[in-house]
């Protein structure tokens, strides 16, 4: 397996004091960490190598100026609860699920996070290609392993979608919405994706890889041409551009909500509330096939029932799904 370090967690403890935003006295910080003043400063000389901002002042101490706009030091600090414990991160990785599932495999606990700024061969749903260039999008993957009957595993794709609907909303003010089954969107364009991989047994998962796309600093323009309308991002939307660390935490936070505290009719309801696809004629092509109809809602498993033109319903687990115009 590739070599993947997860961060100091020393190096971050020492971020913990200088969150306030004011100075702090190095005696004093060093004192309450239990370690020695001089290497309170190597780890204040290992954030600045990772592009913390830290100004030192005599007399005064230590204040934290800016952190880089991507780093597993300050999410650690950012996320609640049991999740990133474990978090690795890397500047380019293949795939970030690909890691994580080895991480899996290896025994890397629930709500273990991988994070990267770029891939080189990031997949995405129905086995195609990824494209994630450096610097401007969110690429994790968060390892699970939930105690789900196997018939269920559909609702982890859902419970994510509705985990990136809600917190990059509350993060952006942006109204996002889901296209079934994992589309994330702004205004009928994509701004992110999610792709579940899981080892199960004949009845139950034993973990599951969410991996977790969202468009932050991207312009639609560096896309190639097929994609430049129909993908969007947080910049193109908002106007602005956002540090992408307080995303992920946001995210994280918010499926470590769902996980624990929401049942799984909830999780649907929540699911429905951010749908644009309940209610609409849509086109759903799955393997050769073609179906047209009008979708009415989604069953217990996160099946899309749709009405058929001749009357029938029929039940989607996958499909690539097309919304159609009305009228
Ligand atoms: C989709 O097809 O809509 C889902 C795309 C999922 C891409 C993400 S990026 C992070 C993780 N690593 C991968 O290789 N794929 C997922």
């Amino acid at each position: 397996m590739r070599k993947s370090r997860p961060p100091d967690e020393k190096t971050e403890q020492v971020l913990k004091p200088l969150r306030g935003g004011g100075y702090v006295s190095g005696e004093a910080a060093s004192a309450s960490l239990g370690i020695t003043r001089a290497a309170f400063w190597k780890r204040i000389e290992t954030l600045r190598r990772k592009g913390f901002i830290i100004e030192s002042r005599k007399g005064r101490g230590y204040r934290l100026v800016s952190a880089p706009e991507l780093s597993a030091e300050e999410l650690r600090g950012l996320v609640n609860g049991s999740f990133a414990r474990q978090i690795h991160f890397h500047k380019q990785v293949d795939s970030t699920n690909d890691l994580a599932m080895e991480l899996a495999e290896a025994g890397s606990p629930h709500g273990t996070v991988v994070v990267a700024d770029s891939q080189r061969k990031g997949r995405g749903r129905l086995g195609r290609r990824w494209v994630s260039p450096p610097g401007a999008n969110v690429y994790m993957s968060v390892i699970l392993r939930p105690t789900l009957p196997l018939r269920d595993a559909p609702l982890l794709t859902l419970l994510c979608a509705v985990a990136c609907a809600r917190a990059v909303g509350k993060h952006t003010g942006l109204d996002v919405r889901i296209k079934w089954p994992n589309d994330i969107q702004v205004g009928g364009r994509k701004l992110g994706g999610i792709l579940v991989e899981m080892r199960s047994e004949p009845d139950k998962v034993l973990y599951a890889v969410a991996g977790i796309v969202i468009n932050v600093n991207m312009r639609s323009r560096s896309l190639p041409p097929q994609l430049r309308q129909t993908a969007t991002s947080v910049l193109e939307e908002a106007g602005v551009r956002h540090r992408r660390t307080p995303i992920v935490a946001a995210i994280l936070n918010e499926m470590q909500r769902l996980l624990k505290r929401e049942s799984k009719e909830a999780i649907l309801g929540l699911w429905r509330q951010c749908s644009t696809t309940i209610g609409r004629m849509v086109s759903i092509t799955e393997g050769d096939e073609t179906y047209t109809g009008k979708a009415l809602d989604i069953d217990e498993n996160g099946r899309l029932i749709v009405r058929l033109k001749d009357g029938k319903r029929r039940k989607f687990s996958s499909g690539d799904l097309i919304m159609l115009r009305e009228g």
